[in-house]
């Protein structure tokens, strides 16, 4: 790794645009050469990647109530079709992509049975969850091929929307790029006495965001350019589709995004400009919707926002630079995680025959207690790093190339744990970035953010979070309510899954 490349992801536009050019031009020429490949370069950071014809209707995964009868979620191989006209070899639960939407409710101790019917090992980590250590699925908790785990998770905390995806030693990225990534929607009292659109399917919808690389063929291809970047695709999947589109009420609508990319960022908005309220995050509801034009979210995240269709008019959701003051402020700046792209997201159309939530949103969702922080809590310090500078490596095994990268000048080693912290004690943590911009996320918690970047935090980011966007520094409060051993202890990773994969991850017991 040269210096000089680290400078560049500090985010100097001049050197970035440098670099960009020459990865274009190699890429190109790359393409040139095999003649074979991608149906348009994949990696031109900075335009307008392409988002094709016909629009397809987005599906909207099953919805499974689940409670006191066990769950069987089958992780199976399958063919999919992304594209009109062609599919790909893929992986999901109970389906050959994705997988159905658990509904679970808070004091339940919902039983589930992961069966595995591929040829490799996958452990399947419940992302968000305040699960004990023995039932959060680390990478401790393997299912072999052919064999299942049946778990009960007993769900204590308030209304979000979580996921599940592989946690699989050095396999995650490869593995959920395949399509093992299902959604969990937990309801408490508060959520479900609060007038909000909660129709599942209808006005209360899933939104899972991936970008992918389709060949010539239109098959789906895992190929990382530079794993510094991580994954990065060039046409985004939404539930699984590409070009989607859907019906929706002429009332307030509610999208649950989820960003379940490898290592894209996103910034999420209207391509009309349109105000819509953000209403939660990763962890729980805002105190009060706050308006907002645009949400970056980073691999990992979850957002819930209410968009207002009662005009009757159409919506497009977009990502990529906003037109207007923002797109001036930002200048040529470089931003991470390819935020520069610009993609078509979803298609909302208004359907007038469908039922309408038009109750106006509550002006509060939720009381959450901040507490102050203490001159005595517990403070730990966390800095990820990339590049090989002759640290130590993971003696266990699952790093696929030399690149090193790692937290506080370790890779991830199953057999040491980094870090051990006390049950129901609140700490502050404070993370940062060496090199490059990096989603922390931490396992079996929520936490509320501090700062970001040196700056407050702006009142839509004071929610419960578990997954925090990191360019140079963020600090948080959290507290663990569950107990995780050092047999299963609990994870904290850079959420771009390549660099997880790369080691980029330490494990810590509650105790
Ligand atoms: Cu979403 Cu440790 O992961
Ligand atoms: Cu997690
Ligand atoms: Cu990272």
């Amino acid at each position: 790794m040269s210096e000089k490349k680290r400078t560049v992801r500090k985010g100097i536009g001049e050197v970035m645009d440098r670099r960009q050019a020459i990865k274009v031009g190699i890429g190109l020429g790359a393409l040139g050469l095999m003649g074979v490949g991608l149906t348009r370069p994949a990696f031109l950071a900075g335009t307008t990647v392409r988002q094709t014809g016909p629009k397809r209707r987005m599906p909207v995964p099953r919805l499974i109530e689940a409670g006191s009868e066990p769950v069987e979620l089958t992780m199976q191989s399958g063919r999919h079709s992304f594209l009109i006209g062609s599919d790909s070899p893929t992986a999901g639960f109970n389906g050959p992509y994705l997988g159905p939407t658990l509904r679970v409710r808070d004091g339940v101790n919902v039983p589930l049975v992961y069966r595995n019917q591929l040829t490799e090992a996958v452990a399947i980590h419940g992302h968000g969850l305040h699960v004990p250590g023995a039932v959060d699925g680390g990478p401790q908790r393997e299912v072999p091929p052919g064999g299942e785990w049946a778990v009960e998770l007993p769900i204590r905390q308030e209304a979000c929307t979580s996921w599940f995806h592989p946690h699989t030693h050095g396999k995650t990225g490869p593995q959920t790029h395949q399509g093992l990534a299902a959604l969990m929607i937990i309801e408490d009292e508060n959520s479900q006495s609060l007038p909000l659109p909660s129709t599942y399917g209808i006005d209360d919808l899933p939104v899972v965001v991936q970008d992918r690389i389709f060949d010539r063929r239109g098959e789906m291809v895992y190929s990382i350019d530079d794993p510094e970047d991580g994954f990065m695709g060039d046409t985004v999947v939404v539930n699984g589709i590409v070009d989607a589109t859907r019906e929706v009420p002429a009332g307030l609508v509610r999208l649950r995004l989820l960003n379940a990319s490898n290592a894209r960022y996103y910034r999420f908005r209207f391509a009309d400009g349109r105000v819509f309220h953000k209403i939660a995050t990763d962890g729980g509801f805002l105190d009060e919707p706050v308006p907002v034009h645009e949400v970056v979210m980073v691999p990992g995240e979850r957002n819930e926002i209410v968009v207002d269709f009662s005009d009757g008019r159409d919506a497009t959701l977009v990502s990529g630079p906003a037109s207007g003051d923002s797109a001036g402020r930002r200048g040529g700046r470089w931003e991470p995680g390819g935020l520069r792209d610009s993609f078509q997201i979803l298609e909302l159309t208004v359907d007038a025959s469908l039922p309408a939530h038009t109750t106006p949103l509550p002006t509060q969702l939720n009381s959450i207690d901040r507490p102050i922080v203490q001159s005595h809590w517990r403070r730990r310090r966390f800095e990820m790093f990339m590049g090989g500078d002759g640290r130590r490596r993971d003696s266990s095994g699952g790093l696929d190339n030399g690149m090193m990268m790692g937290i506080n000048g370790r890779a991830m080693d199953m057999a040491f744990i980094n870090e051990r912290v006390s049950l129901r004690e609140w700490e502050v943590w404070d993370i940062r970035s060496r090199d490059g911009s990096h989603p922390f996320h931490v396992h079996g918690c929520s936490f509320l953010l501090l700062s970001r970047e040196g700056r407050p935090i702006p009142e839509e980011d004071r929610g419960w979070k578990d997954t925090v966007q990191v360019d140079d520094q963020a600090e948080f409060i959290v507290r663990f309510e569950h107990e995780a051993t050092a047999e299963y202890p609990y994870m904290y990773h850079c959420h771009i899954l390549e660099h997880e994969d790369r080691g980029m991850m330490g494990q810590f017991t509650v105790t």
